[in-house]
Formats: C-alpha cells, sequence, structure tokens
C-alpha cells in the first residue's frame, strides 16, 4: 500500500481570494491531504483576524472532503514536521511571483531537505487576482464579486464601510439602488 501524500499549502489569506481557492481544489485533486495553513503572524497587521480568516476559508473548502483549515506560527518547515506533511504547495500566478517562492522553498529546503516544494500555475482568470489589490480595490469602493467568495465580499465592504454602485438596470442586486443596504 502506498503511504498517503499529505501536502500544506499555507499563506496569509488576508483574505482569501477565488485565486486560492482554484489552487485548493488543484491541490485537493493531486495530494490525498491537503492542509490549507493559515500564518499567525503577530508582527504583521493584517486586515482581518486569524479566526476570520480561518472561518471563511472553511466555508469555502467544505467541498473538498480531503481538505482541512488550520493555523500556524512560526516557521513553516516546524509546522510541516508536526503535521507529517512531505509537500509544500504555493501558486505562482506569473513570473514576478517565482523568484521570491524560490527563494522560498530553497530557504525551507535548507531547513528541512526532504519537504518538497510544488508550485501549481493559477488559471489565468485569476492570474491578477491578489488579496492585497482585492483589499485596494474594495477600500476603494470597487466591486470585487466574484474575486472572493460572496461573505468575504460583504465582509471587505462592511470593513470599508463602501459598497460598488449597483448594476444599471439590475432591479435584482441585493444592495438595492442606492448602492447601501
Ligand atoms: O500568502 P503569503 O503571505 O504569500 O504566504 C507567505 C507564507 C505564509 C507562506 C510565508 O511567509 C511563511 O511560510 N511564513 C512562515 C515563517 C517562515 O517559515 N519563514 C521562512 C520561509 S522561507
Amino acid at each position: 500500500m502506498s503511504a498517503v501524500t499529505l501536502a500544506i499549502y499555507p499563506g496569509s489569506f488576508d483574505p482569501v481570494t477565488n485565486g486560492h481557492l482554484d489552487l485548493v481544489e488543484q491541490a485537493a485533486a493531486v495530494f490525498d491531504h491537503v492542509i490549507v495553513a493559515v500564518l499567525q503572524n503577530p508582527t504583521k497587521s493584517p486586515l482581518f483576524t486569524v479566526g476570520e480568516r480561518v472561518h471563511w476559508l472553511r466555508n469555502a473548502a467544505r467541498r473538498w472532503p480531503n481538505v482541512e483549515v488550520d493555523q500556524f506560527q512560526g516557521l513553516l518547515v516546524d509546522y510541516a514536521r508536526l503535521r507529517g506533511a512531505a509537500v509544500i504547495v504555493r501558486g505562482v500566478r506569473e513570473m514576478a511571483d517565482f523568484e521570491a517562492e524560490r527563494r522560498m522553498a530553497q530557504m525551507n529546503r535548507h531547513l528541512h531537505p526532504s519537504l518538497v516544494t510544488v508550485f501549481l500555475p493559477s488559471h489565468s482568470q485569476y492570474a491578477y487576482v491578489s488579496s492585497s489589490l482585492v483589499k485596494e480595490v474594495a477600500s476603494l469602493g470597487g466591486d470585487v464579486g466574484g474575486l472572493v467568495p460572496d461573505e468575504v465580499a460583504e465582509a471587505l465592504y462592511a470593513r470599508f464601510a463602501q459598497r460598488p454602485p449597483a448594476a444599471e438596470g439590475s432591479e435584482s442586486n441585493p444592495r438595492g439602488p442606492s448602492g447601501a443596504g
């Protein structure tokens, strides 16, 4: 019987985007068990708490039975040892991502030589989607629908007290004609 391959998909997920979920779906199809691991980093100031970030990921990941969501602190390699993971999964959207990702993979390999990092390419429809851009757009009143799960979009609009204007002619828009709601 072959061993079960446990992979960790780590990140800040502040907040989760549909691009991240595309990666989770790809990883879930390749590995036996995937742990989406949310970094709890006391030196950074994320927009959302680790609890919120984990909650939205858990809701979104319900559709994949071999995916769990957890949080970690400290070195990723220590968390990988703790969980007995053999693989780290990272998404690469474009070449600009690659150098930094390669450096991180090489450092992790230095610290934990048997840990393998696997890069998965994002689907082109998500190549431009990042948590930071989504936050910027939402903070300026832009529409982030379709880029993040609906409940995350609502949380972003609430956090920034900004909502995008309702689409013209869309009477069914739940935000109402004034864009408030
Ligand atoms: O979504 P992000 O912010 O690009 O994810 C970065 C993350 C969480 C994978 C990376 O910062 C990380 O692994 N942090 C944990 C601390 C650590 O192990 N640092 C050395 C990595 S080379």
